[in-house]
């Protein structure tokens, strides 16, 4: 059965011990803000769903939710800190509102909510609710509850299974892209991350279920899918022949949806990448040429005190290997810069292999040690002032990479899946097979539309294009 529909007798378990939200009973308002990776965004649209029969609207304005949920990220220390002064200002709108006579419980979600469990609710009291990324399901249960609660646990049953979709009607708004998690979860525990922790093992969801969102999705517009997990390409889940199936299978499987015109899939690990996979992205034309392939340093010794599982020439040849399958893929990679011991060679070892792959795009950060991970621990912690220089060199070379590879699109006609309305009036916005954005000048209702677009101009972040004949070569552009 299709979990859109299966789980709406769980939601319908409601706040306030309600069964089901009346047409006559007052509707609520949620306002949920979501930090950190795209999963995090999934799992935002998920409480969403699941709070919607409870009574529950999305609202833009945190003056005027009931309800307040933040799913939180602790990848790093900023990241995780900034909730601390978020709930400071959330606070202040609670008191306000209760003051009015009016409701709002505040939760926390997420990896934060995991990692520091009931430490959030002693640092900041205003907190009604503790979830965890892997509890949120049991979030309408927790909301009948009057006092604080915290709930943490790795649960036994499965949340996906108790998950539901957006309401009728509601799934449109969602657009023509969508993501779908697969797999979640980290066995690799690379020694500066917290993932492993606070997602706990790596699980893959049944082919089945991971169909029927899929479909559903297709069958509300849904075009683009990006299929989702902390180490995506290591997804090994029940296939629908009762075998196990790899993500190879899973996306010849979900390319055949019919009205599924693209897939892609993010974060990869290396040494996950198994030749099966790299066959696809020459076999499968739904298979967008983007991949996103963390190396995170270009030094042995960095990469072996990382912990990452794979060396730098290895990643060389997977390099060598994929560009052999599909000429024109742009590839994109994590970067840390500033990794306990790092020294200066080290460093130029990573810029070293930026200049060899060419990056079409990158996410780089200075390190920032996690309580709990080995990293935190290691002796030689680099010096702030190091790691901001050489976070700044590396970031230079990698915007020259991605100012020439944008460069290089110009003249070319690509197509161009129309997402949304456009930074200026008269303008669409979609994303060529690189995950670039395009711009365009053209009718509102080519939304949804594949077309080909000649590129004409770029800036930093966007190219523009125009219409090209219905007729017009599709060029695969070497990234
Ligand atoms: N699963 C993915 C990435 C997860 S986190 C992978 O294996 O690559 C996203 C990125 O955040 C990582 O790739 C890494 O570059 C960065 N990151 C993780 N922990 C970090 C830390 N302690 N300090 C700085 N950056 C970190
Ligand atoms: Fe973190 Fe490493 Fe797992 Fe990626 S592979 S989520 S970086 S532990
Ligand atoms: Fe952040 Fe958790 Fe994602 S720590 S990056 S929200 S898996």
């Amino acid at each position: 059965m299709n979990e859109f529909s299966d789980g709406a007798e769980t939601a319908g378990e409601l706040v306030n011990g309600q069964k089901e939200a009346s047409p006559a009973m007052p509707r609520k308002k949620l306002f949920i803000k979501s930090y950190g990776c795209q999963m995090n965004a999934y799992d935002a649209q998920r409480m969403s769903d699941l709070l919607a029969p409870a009574g529950f609207d999305a609202t833009e304005s945190l003056d005027d939710a009931d309800l307040v949920i933040l799913n939180t990220c602790h990848i790093r220390e900023k990241a995780a800190e900034k909730i601390f002064s978020e709930l400071g200002k959330v606070r202040v709108v609670k008191r306000a509102r209760r003051a009015a006579g009016l409701t709002a419980k505040i939760v926390v979600a997420g990896c934060v909510a995991q990692a520091e469990g009931a430490e959030i609710i002693r640092r900041q009291s205003a907190v009604d609710i503790v979830v965890g990324p892997q509890n949120y399901h049991r979030l309408p249960a927790l909301l009948r509850r009057a006092e604080a609660a915290v709930d943490t646990e790795f649960p036994l049953d499965d949340k996906f299974d108790h998950l539901v979709g957006p309401a009728a009607g509601k799934i449109k708004e969602r657009g023509v892209c969508a993501v779908v998690t697969v797999q979640e979860g980290c066995d690799k525990f690379c020694s500066f991350c917290v993932v492993p922790y606070t997602r706990g093992a790596e699980y893959s969801r049944p082919v089945a279920k991971i169909l029927a969102e899929v479909e559903t999705l297709a069958a509300a517009g849904v075009k683009e899918v990006t299929l989702l997990g902390q180490n995506v390409n290591a997804y090994h889940g029940e296939g629908l022949d009762g075998r196990v199936w790899t993500l190879a299978q899973l996306c010849a499987r979900l390319a055949e949806v019919p009205g599924i015109l693209r897939l892609r899939y993010m974060t990869s690990h290396p040494s996950d990448m198994d030749d099966e996979l790299i066959a696809a992205h020459h076999d499968l034309p739904a298979l967008m040429p983007y991949l996103h392939l963390p190396v995170q340093a270009g030094s042995d010794a960095v990469l072996a005190a990382m912990r990452r599982k794979h060396g730098r020439d290895e990643y060389l040849e997977l390099v060598g290997k994929i560009r052999a399958a599909r000429p024109d893929i742009a590839l994109s990679s994590d970067f840390i810069v500033g990794f306990p011991g790092e020294s200066e060679a080290d460093f130029e070892a990573t810029l070293d292999l930026v200049d060899q792959v060419g990056f079409a795009s990158a996410f780089s950060f200075q390190y920032s040690p996690r309580p709990g991970t080995p990293g935190a621990d290691f002796p030689d912690q680099v010096d702030a002032e190091v790691k901001r220089r050489r976070l700044g060199r590396l970031q230079d070379l990698l915007e020259t990479q991605r100012a020439a590879v944008h460069q290089a699109m110009v003249g070319k006609t690509v197509a161009v899946l129309f997402e949304k309305k456009g930074r200026y009036p008269g303008q669409i916005v979609g994303r060529s097979p690189y995950l670039q954005s395009v711009q365009v000048t053209a009718p509102d209702d080519l939304i949804g539309d594949l077309r080909p677009v000649e590129i004409v101009a770029t800036s930093a972040n966007s190219l523009f294009g125009r219409l090209a004949g219905e007729t017009a070569r599709i060029e695969e552009v070497k990234a």
